[in-house]
This record gives structure tokens, C-alpha cells and sequence, in this order.
């Protein structure tokens, strides 16, 4: 049983709106009244039917406000669609994103099989056409997204969204709305594949589940994918990792990608992620009230998975290995207690003070394992703490790195991606609160500045090349009971990130 992916066809056109031939064009309308450069085309098209609407009080603009108009005089198009945008001088990238979604979600509640939207055309400050259209697939995707086969019965709509088509303003930029339509074609794809790697629950989305979808986007896009068993991550010397998994009855995997797109030789970019299918605490057992969600917490794993489905889309020419340690923390007879003492890949030893900080023992052996490839820079993605969303919440995601133009080379990719980051410290004054006095370090460092010492604990592993840490606890899944679901961050993060390093 797998979730359905919604195939749209999308398309790039330049033109006058009134001569679209479709079923709906959606026109963009500032606060107060204001309409944006297309809608003026319709108006005037119509000898002014739009100003007579707006004037009779029926749309002001307000962002997040539609109205759907029939026969529409001297316009080709069955309907038009009126979007409020809300004040033209806050249209910022929220709100571009916010409108798209508006105009999408509208079109597919009232039937629409094919729609012409014209909102691409409207310019957002700092930001180019292939922005624009890369933001507009990729907001298009993510407002349709749907993960409803659990359900007995489907909520698919009875006449489908089929045929979008995003306007640019001149024939010239037709080009350039093309390559953002690529990309953000396979930047959507990406992350749709984590969002249901995340949305899987736990009693299917295993550790093995995990292995078995990396090797099935491997075969799809020719990546090499090993699967390291119990046995072969013991041969590794992973006991921090392993001891982990040790609680469940499900079999850790650690899994190997590695996209060979570059040239023989090149260090490789690496990506780590954190993938605890679920995460119960072991011993140190989570509150009920707080367990439900913790089938994200691999969601670090499943952004790496889904990057890599957009990396083989786009064939980017480098290297990229992607290491993900995937095991379930639970409480049972051999599973982790407080207080006992695991000896990591590296040989430093750890006392582990609560079984629910488990995150940082896998990915402690990962950053180990990443040394095998001679990585040109890690970067590794967890859910790993809760006090990272009471510093952040929601909207960025921690950024840590032991190398400033690496954090700058991320920063940058996160704005472009508008996937955002929020570097925090990390520094050598808060690895004293890790100290512990019968092994080489503690797996905790107290409640003040909890997100920093897990950042700190990991960057003792992290000493022999370039890397960079991102804490998603806030930003990977969205919570709560209507709502819950994954986001497929930072999916779009990385494969910006990457993407920059093939045209440098
Ligand atoms: N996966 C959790 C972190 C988490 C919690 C992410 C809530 C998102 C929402 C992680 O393994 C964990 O349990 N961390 C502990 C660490 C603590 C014991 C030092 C936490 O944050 O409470
Ligand atoms: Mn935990
Ligand atoms: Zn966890």
C-alpha cells in the first residue's frame, strides 16, 4: 500500500491572459483594490469588469481572500480567479508562497482541471524568474500533497488538478522559468518522497522499510546503496550506535548512498542523517503526551533519502555519499540503561545519563564512518532536541559548523531555498557541561543551552574535516492532531546547496 503521488503537468508560458485558452487564470489583487500588472490586462480586457466587482465590495485584496468569477466578458478563459495578495509592499517570499498555495488549493476545491496563474509573474524583491517558478512548483506540490491511503476512504477530488501553467511576463524569460521549473520539479519530488518516509508510522516505516526505500531510489537513479547489517556495524567498532537499537525487536541498518556524479577523485560531499523510526526514550521513557510524534524523529534519514531521489532528477555532477544510521529507541531487557557506559568508533567512551538523548550516540559513530570517504565537508540533519524548538520554533532550522565559510555556504543555499537556517553558537565554553567523571564524556549537558551541547557533543566526532550540523526538530514535521504532518525539510536546503557547488 503506497501513498499516491499527485503527477501535475506543469508548463511555462508568456502572453496576454485574456487570449489564455484554459479553464481558470488566476489574477493576483494587492490591498486596497489594487491590481497586480495581469489583472490589469483582464480589466482592461473587459471594459473594467474587475474594477466594477472590486469596487462593489466584494474582494479588498486581503491576503488569503479568492473570488472566482464566470463569463467574464471578451476573455477566452472559462473562469477567472481572483487571489488576494494582501499589501503590495509586504509581498515578501512568505507571501508569494502563501498566495500560490491559496490559488492552487482554491482551483482544486472548485474543480479546475487545468488553470493558467499569473501570480508567477508578479516580481518579489531581490528575486529572479527562475525563483519565482522554482517557488511556485514546489509551493504548488506541497499544497496538494496528500497522505490518505491509510484512510479507508480517499479524499481525492472528483475532477483533479491536472495542468498547471505558470506565466512569465516576457517571451525572454521563458528560459530562465524553465530552469526553475527543473529544478523545482525535482526539488518537489524530493521532498514528497520524505514527507512519506515521515508520514509512514512507525509499525511500518522500520529501520529495514528505511533500507529498502534507499534501495529502491538507488536502483531508480543508479546510486550505489550498501546496507550494513548488526553484525557489519559491530566489525565497525559502532557500539554507541548499535546500543542504541539494542531495546527493539526491529534490527538496526545502517545505510550507504553514494551519488558518483563527479569526477574520479573528488571528495565527496557528505550528508548524515538521523533516522530513529521511533523514539519512544528507552528507559528514560518520553511522557505519553509527547510520544505520539516521535515516528519523525527520522526525519533527518528521510531528507537524505529524498535529496538524493532530486540529486539523481537533476544528475548533479559531484560526489555525494549519504551515511544513515536508522534504529528504533525502546525500553526492554537489553536495551540501554541510565548510567552504563558504550565505547564509540572513535574509541571515546560515553556515559550515557538518559537513554532519550539517543540521537547524538548514532550519529556520534556516522561522523566516524563519514572519515572512510575523505569527505570534503559533512553535514549532518536531526530531530535531535526538544530545547532547539523552545529556541527557535518553527521556522528555521539550528545551523552549527565548525568551518564559517561552510556555515556561510549554507546560510546562502537556505535563503535561496527559502529553507531557512539560524546559526547558533558553538563553542568551546559549553563542552564543560558534557564532563563526566567515569567515562570520556556524558550523553547530556543539563537543560541551559540544550540544543548547543548536543551540537557540542557531536563535534567531538566531527574533528577531522569541515561540518556542519542542522537541528530540525522544529522544522521537519508539523505537529498536532489535523495538521501533523512532515514538511520534507530540508530537502530543498540541501539540494540548493549542492546544486550551487556544480555551477562554481
Ligand atoms: N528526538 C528527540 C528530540 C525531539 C523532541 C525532537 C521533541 C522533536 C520534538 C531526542 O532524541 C530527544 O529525546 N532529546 C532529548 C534530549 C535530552 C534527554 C537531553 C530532549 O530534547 O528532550
Ligand atoms: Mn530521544
Ligand atoms: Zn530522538
Amino acid at each position: 500500500m503506497e501513498n499516491k503521488e499527485i503527477e501535475l503537468e506543469f508548463s511555462i508560458k508568456s502572453g496576454a491572459p485574456e487570449k489564455q485558452r484554459t479553464a481558470c487564470v488566476v489574477v493576483g489583487v494587492f490591498e486596497s483594490r489594487k491590481l497586480s500588472a495581469p489583472a490589469t490586462d483582464i480589466d482592461r480586457a473587459s471594459d473594467g469588469y474587475l474594477s466594477e466587482i472590486l469596487r462593489g465590495g466584494d474582494m479588498e485584496g486581503r491576503a488569503g481572500s479568492t473570488l472566482l468569477l464566470h463569463k467574464v466578458p471578451n476573455i477566452l478563459a472559462d473562469r477567472i480567479l481572483l487571489v488576494g495578495l494582501g499589501k503590495e509592499r509586504d509581498f515578501h517570499e512568505k507571501a508569494y508562497r502563501d498566495a500560490i498555495a491559496c490559488a492552487v488549493k482554491t482551483l482544486r476545491d472548485t474543480g479546475s482541471m487545468e488553470a493558467a496563474i499569473t501570480l508567477s509573474e508578479i516580481p518579489v524583491k531581490k528575486r529572479d524568474v527562475t525563483w519565482n517558478i522554482e517557488q511556485a512548483v514546489i509551493a504548488t506540490q506541497d499544497a496538494l500533497y496528500r497522505f490518505d491511503h491509510m484512510k479507508s476512504k480517499s479524499s481525492e477530488a472528483r475532477r483533479p488538478l491536472k495542468r498547471v501553467i505558470f506565466a512569465v511576463s516576457r517571451r525572454g524569460e521563458l528560459k530562465y522559468g524553465e530552469i526553475g521549473l527543473t529544478r523545482g520539479l525535482a526539488i518537489a519530488h524530493g521532498i514528497s518522497l520524505a514527507k512519506d518516509l515521515g508520514n509512514t508510522p512507525s509499525n511500518i516505516c522500520t529501520p529495514e522499510y528505511l533500507a529498502n526505500e534507499a534501495q529502491k531510489t538507488a536502483k531508480a537513479h543508479g546510486f550505489g546503496c550498501e546496507i550494513l547489517d548488526y553484525d557489519a556495524c559491530e566489525k565497525l567498532g559502532m557500539g554507541s550506535f548499535l546500543s542504541v537499537g539494542k531495546g527493539s525487536d526491529k534490527p538496526p541498518r545502517f545505510i550507504v548512498l553514494k551519488h558518483e556524479g563527479g569526477a574520479k577523485g573528488d571528495k565527496p560531499v557528505v550528508l548524515v542523517g538521523k533516522a530513529v523510526t521511533f523514539d519512544a526514550g528507552g528507559i528514560s521513557l518520553k511522557p505519553a503526551g509527547e510520544m505520539d510524534e516521535m515516528n519523525y524523529d527520522m526525519s533527518g534519514g528521510g531528507a537524505v533519502i529524498g535529496a538524493f531521489r532530486a540529486i539523481g532528477e537533476l544528475g548533479l555532477k559531484l560526489n555525494v555519499v549519504g551515511l544513515i544510521p536508522a534504529c528504533e529507541n525502546m525500553p526492554d531487557a537489553k536495551a540501554n540503561k541510565p548510567g552504563d557506559i558504550v565505547t564509540s568508533m572513535s574509541g571515546q567512551t560515553i556515559e550515557i545519563l538518559n537513554t532519550d538523548a539517543e540521537g547524538r550516540l548514532i550519529l556520534c559513530d556516522a561522523l566516524t564512518y563519514a572519515e572512510h570517504f575523505d569527505p570534503d565537508v559533512v553535514i549532518d540533519l536531526a530531530t535531535l532536541t526538544g530545547a532547539c524548538v523552545i529556541a527557535l520554533g518553527a521556522h528555521p532550522s539550528a545551523l552549527y559548523s565548525n568551518h564559517d565559510p561552510l556555515a556561510r555556504e549554507i546560510e546562502h543555499a537556505a535563503d535561496h531555498a527559502w529553507d531557512r537556517v539560524w546559526r547558533m553558537p558553538l563553542w568551546d565554553d559549553y563542552q564543560d557541561q558534557l564532563k563526566s567523571s567515569l567515562a570520556d564524556m556524558a550523553n547530556i549537558g543539563g537543560r541551559p543551552g540544550g540544543s548547543i551541547t548536543a551540537a557540542c557533543f557531536l563535534w567531538r566526532f566531527a574533528k577531522k574535516y569541515h561540518w556542519a550540523h542542522l537541528d530540525i526538530a522544529g522544522t521537519a514535521w508539523i505537529g498536532g492532531r489535523e495538521k501533523k504532518g512532515s514538511t520534507g525539510r530540508p530537502v530543498s536546503l540541501l539540494v540548493h546547496f549542492l546544486l550551487n557547488r556544480t555551477i562554481k
